[in-house]
């Protein structure tokens, strides 16, 4: 196996990105993960959510966003008339750190050229990235989620034809444990819709 950036650069569609990542080797993370939670939803879909890694269920069945934080994560879509047939959802992470803790800052390091090409080979309208774990990943941005939340940032890579408009709003996870954030991420949605539609 090569580094990330070696290896992601070498894909020119998603089967062989999805490949790549399950061959992949080089991040002990990998090892203590049942599956590579790849992807969910629609590739040829506008809008493209990113969340943070898989948690035990994701892990168990290889899907992103199926558990508890999952369920919000649809309410959440579908409060803006979205779902998993016109979105596309995935994780800056693909593997599940064991004790559910957050992954590292070198873990999120390392992962970076992939979700990178993954965005580039998607090549979304519009991106939506839930947590502080993909907003500063991404926007490559030191301000925690509370400062980078509701705003617009163009997200460019070399790799797409131009840059994409893209909004962090809060994890469903967090919204979980801190209902009262909900008002804010509900704002943020609004945002988008309004974005979607054409006006703003
Ligand atoms: N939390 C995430 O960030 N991603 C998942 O897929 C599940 C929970």
């Amino acid at each position: 196996g090569g580094t990330a950036a070696h290896e992601a650069g070498q894909c020119h569609d998603l089967a062989q990105l999805r490949q790549a990542l399950e061959a992949f080797d080089a991040l002990p993370l990998k090892r203590t993960a049942m599956n590579t939670v790849f992807a969910d939803g629609n590739p040829e879909a506008e809008i493209m959510c990113i969340g943070e890694a898989p948690g035990q269920e994701e892990d168990r069945q290889g899907l992103p966003f199926i558990g508890k934080s999952g369920k919000l994560l649809d309410r959440m879509l579908a409060s803006i008339g979205l779902d998993r047939t016109n979105t596309y959802i995935t994780n800056v992470v693909p593997w599940r750190p064991v004790d559910n803790r957050k992954p590292s800052p070198d873990e999120i390091a390392v992962c970076l050229p992939f979700i990178t090409r993954h965005i580039e080979l998607v090549d979304p309208k519009l991106l939506i990235l839930f947590g502080g774990a993909a907003a500063s990943a991404l926007l490559a941005r030191h301000e925690g989620i509370n400062r980078l939340r509701g705003r617009w940032f163009d997200y460019s890579s070399p790799g797409l034809p131009r840059p994409v408009p893209a909004m962090a709003t809060f994890h469903p996870a967090y919204l979980l444990r801190t209902p009262a954030a909900k008002r804010d991420a509900w704002r943020d949605l609004l945002t988008i819709r309004k974005r979607l539609d054409g006006h703003s």
